[in-house]
């Protein structure tokens, strides 16, 4: 099999509407990209398995939608006014920025990955720069109306934590999930979606009593190792990597970052925390409320610790995207085949009618699909023949064709084609929706 890099993945996604590059008319925007129909579904699928599996299918956990604008103090208690930021190089020579820490080089002598000039940190010392991205609430531009584009969505999650422990009657362990935009003025984006300015995170926060942190730690990284092979992502390409402690921010008792084997090498998926009762502590400071939790049983009260699995959305779709690809040799011509799982493909069905000038066929065709539809993501294609249809549905993932054809008429049965194997199956037409649902549900 030839190797899957990164131009192909962009160039697919560009031509089979999953990703499109954001404002193309306008010669686009850095690093900022949209997804079109194909996309957009894959990326709901993801966040639905991921709901499902850490939200619906547990006893010990909450959802929870939080707004991205928040008071500014939030930033204040959480560090990120502070502390939010990446070292910035400027070239001499090119005049092109870098993060520091992304600039090949030893010591203080750093290559320009534009110009490959070289760049000495003796002369031009990194300066600090914040990557929260700023705004104005209000008519009025001035200081006392700036606020924020939240840089993550955990701190929507601990100033809602009173809230959510009041309201849901909750005792400990419990948490907090919840998926949505965050923003960051990254100084170099970059790697298609992985990098972005713009960018969905699924985070939890799982509140703990401080002498469990340490087990319920353990317990969430292999949790959440399994939730990307379950959905059947390629084991030899999944790794765990723990922490250095020179890694680990001053507050976190440890971290595991999930990590992917890109084209462009291993790269964070998410990453498992161990935040003490940092947070918590911050925003009790900061806001002056009692964020305490009082335990009945052992008669006392304190401060939870919090375990926070936090992955992309983003990366998540392209480490999928990724691992899916691959080409395969077929009556001498290559066939591109998404082998996405039944659960993230956009499309479960194609329903494709063979003669398309015959209006019985149609007719039978479109019946078929409008029943499926009630089921399942099913979609209806006539615009080209049999073998082209076939192949753009293999490149998008469908994991099955039904084919209605001119024996149909008389049989009133119809061709299934699975994907993978590319086996057909004469299926009678009123079976067709318990077949599919013992393949697909
Ligand atoms: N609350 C913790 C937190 O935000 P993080 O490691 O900075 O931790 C968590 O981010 C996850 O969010 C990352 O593992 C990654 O999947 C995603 N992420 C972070 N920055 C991103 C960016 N610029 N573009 C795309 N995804 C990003």
């Amino acid at each position: 099999m030839s190797e899957t890099t990164m131009e192909k993945i962009v160039s697919l996604c560009k031509r089979r509407g999953f990703i499109f590059p954001s404002s193309e008319i306008y010669g686009g925007l850095a690093s900022t990209w949209d997804y079109g129909p194909l996309g957009a579904e894959l990326k709901r699928n993801l966040k639905e398995s991921w709901w499902k599996s850490v939200v619906h299918q547990r006893e010990d956990m909450e959802g929870l939608d939080a707004a991205i604008l928040m008071h500014p103090h939030t930033w204040k208690a959480s560090g990120h006014l502070e502390g939010f930021t990446d070292a910035l190089v400027d070239c001499k020579n090119c005049k092109k920025r870098f993060r520091a820490d992304h600039l090949p080089g030893e010591g203080s002598k750093k290559k320009c990955p534009e110009c490959k000039s070289v760049i000495d940190l003796d002369e031009t010392p990194p300066r600090l720069f914040n990557l929260m991205l700023k705004t104005y609430l209000g008519p009025v531009e001035d200081e006392s109306a700036v606020t924020y584009m939240r840089p993550e969505t955990a701190q929507g999650i601990f100033v809602n934590f009173v809230n959510v422990l009041n309201s849901r009657h909750r005792k400990l362990p419990f948490g907090i999930a919840q998926i949505g935009k965050s923003f960051r003025n990254e100084i170099t984006p970059g790697n298609f979606t992985f990098r972005t300015r713009e960018f969905e995170q699924m985070e939890i926060e799982y509140f703990v009593k401080p002498e469990d942190a340490a087990s319920w730690y353990e317990r969430w990284v292999q949790e959440r190792f399994q939730w990307y092979e379950s959905l059947g992502i390629n084991k030899e390409k999944l790794r765990l990597r723990p922490h250095g402690s020179d890694e680990l921010a001053h507050y976190a008792k440890a971290c595991t970052d999930i990590e992917y084997l890109f084209p462009f090498g291993w790269s964070e998926l998410e990453g498992i925390a161990n935040r003490g009762d940092f947070d918590l502590k911050q925003h009790a400071q900061v806001s002056g409320k009692d964020l305490t939790y009082f335990d009945q049983a052992q008669n006392r009260r304190y401060l939870p610790y919090v375990i926070e699995p936090s992955g992309g959305v983003d990366r998540a779709a392209l480490a999928f995207l990724v691992d899916a690809y691959r080409e395969e040799e077929v009556n001498e011509a290559t066939r591109v085949v998404l082998g996405l799982n039944k659960e993230l493909a956009p499309f479960k069905v194609a329903v494709l009618p063979l003669l398309k000038k015959k209006p019985e066929i149609v007719e039978i065709a479109k019946k078929i699909c409008s029943g499926l539809q009630k089921k399942f993501v099913v979609k209806y294609d006539d615009t080209a023949a049999i073998g082209k249809l076939y192949r753009r549905q293999d490149e998008i993932g469908t994991l099955y064709c039904v084919t209605v054809d001119v024996q149909s008429l008389e049989d009133n049965k119809v061709t299934v084609r699975d994907r993978d194997t590319m086996q057909q199956e004469r299926i009678e037409i009123n079976l067709l929706e318990k077949y599919l649902t013992d393949k697909l549900v």
